[in-house]
């Protein structure tokens, strides 16, 4: 195990390098040209999942080549400054358009136990995009509870508790130019 280059703060526990500054961006290249494969120059709204989306969300629409592309964000909050999901999800910031009938791309940091993706998702699904799907920089999948599929995934993991490049305990480390398991000491 790698360590980070940043040291956790006392009591947070200890910070472990899991995915480096450059291993990131050659996997959110990749991501971007499977999206744009996906849907070429189609008028398309990239929604970004605050807060923990927002570095990944800048790299990827910075990679990607469609020209038809609109940004808008939204805030939910499932987790408090607890690393277990409190399993309230709540809705604090809309998108500020209407999305009917456009081509819908969530982008989100991570899908865990999917109850956030899924209540932003049967949420959108009834306001009539023309197509709704999820890019996620990271698919957790051993403490997945409501089904979700994520049409374009950055990094598998089964568990671990991710902080850097967005992602934050209690709302510390989202600065960390890469990804660190934050583990208890
Ligand atoms: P879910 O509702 O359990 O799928 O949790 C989704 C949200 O919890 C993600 O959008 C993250 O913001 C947060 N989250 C889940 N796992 C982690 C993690 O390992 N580190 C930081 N945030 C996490
Ligand atoms: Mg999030």
């Amino acid at each position: 195990m790698e360590k980070c280059q940043v040291k956790a703060l006392p009591g947070d526990g200890r910070l472990v390098s899991v995915f480096g500054p450059e291993e990131i961006a050659a996997c959110v290249r990749g991501m971007a040209a499977k999206i744009d494969a996906c849907y070429g120059e189609e008028p398309l709204v990239a929604v970004c999942v605050l807060k923990g989306a927002c570095i990944f969300f800048s790299d990827l629409v910075r990679c990607l080549q469609n020209r038809n592309l609109e940004l808008e964000f939204i805030r939910i909050a499932s987790y408090g400054a607890a690393t277990v999901s409190s399993g309230e999800v709540l809705f604090s910031k809309d998108v500020e358009i209407d999305i009917r009938d456009k081509h819908v791309l969530l982008v989100e940091d991570i899908v865990d136990s999917g109850r956030s993706m899924r209540f932003v998702l049967d949420n959108f699904a009834a306001r009539g995009p023309r197509s709704l799907r999820v890019a996620a920089l990271v698919n957790k999948t051993g403490r997945r509870e409501r089904e979700v599929t994520v049409d374009f995934t950055g990094f598998s993991l089964d568990s671990g508790f991710l902080v850097g490049y967005g992602l934050d305990y209690a709302e510390r480390y989202r600065a960390l130019p890469g990804i660190c398991e934050l583990v208890p000491e």
